[in-house]
């Protein structure tokens, strides 16, 4: 990965995000925020709310569903009954809910990317798209399709964005697991656009 020393530079605390995050995971969240300042210049966003959108999206997935669960009924974010049964997501919501307390982040842009970068939402801005997008196409993932994925969304971010929603929704029915209306109506309105 080729992560310059500038594109680390952050208001962030690195190493507060490292000890909660785990060697391993640190790496990804480095690997996402590298696909992040890569796809960011297309919508000529504030690379700082990148940077902390990305560093901080996965900071609640060490926590077990109880504590994740607290957080979340302890928050200002409203949840539906599905999203709070589907575990692997809560992450989302509760590391929106960490980085505002524990790293003061007020800017709604980059908690709200943090707060949907799971599911996706059909309303997302342009920041939670990038985030939601680099988490998916990040170096320190590989599965059969992710390149012709990553090389479609360098021409088109919208169709590569509209194939990652795609991809993720397949890969739940083929597991037999819920799809949130979230994700459903976010592809639909892609789909409708990429005509
Ligand atoms: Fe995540
Ligand atoms: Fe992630």
């Amino acid at each position: 990965m080729k992560l310059e020393q500038e594109e680390l530079k952050t208001e962030l605390d690195l190493e507060k995000i490292k000890e909660k995050l785990g060697e391993k995971r640190y790496l990804h969240s480095l690997s996402v925020l590298n696909s992040a300042l890569n796809l960011a210049h297309r919508f000529n966003l504030n690379l700082e709310k990148v940077k902390k959108a990305a560093l901080l999206h996965d900071i609640a997935k060490n926590k077990e569903k109880d504590e994740l669960l607290t957080i979340i009924k302890n928050s200002n974010w409203i949840l539906d009954d599905l999203e709070l049964s589907i575990i692997p997501v809560l992450h989302a919501p509760a590391g929106a809910v960490i980085a505002q307390k524990e790293f003061n982040i007020d800017d709604d842009e980059i908690l709200e990317a943090i707060r949907y970068h799971t599911l996706g939402h059909p309303k997302m801005g342009n920041l939670a798209k990038i985030i939601y997008a680099a988490d998916f196409i990040a170096e320190d993932r590989s599965f059969a399709g992710l390149d012709e994925i990553r090389s479609k969304i360098e021409k088109n971010f919208e169709f590569g964005l509209y194939l990652i929603t795609s991809h993720i929704i397949k890969y739940q029915l083929n597991q037999n697991n819920f799809i949130h209306p979230y994700s459903n109506d976010l592809r639909n309105k892609l789909l409708k656009r990429s005509d």
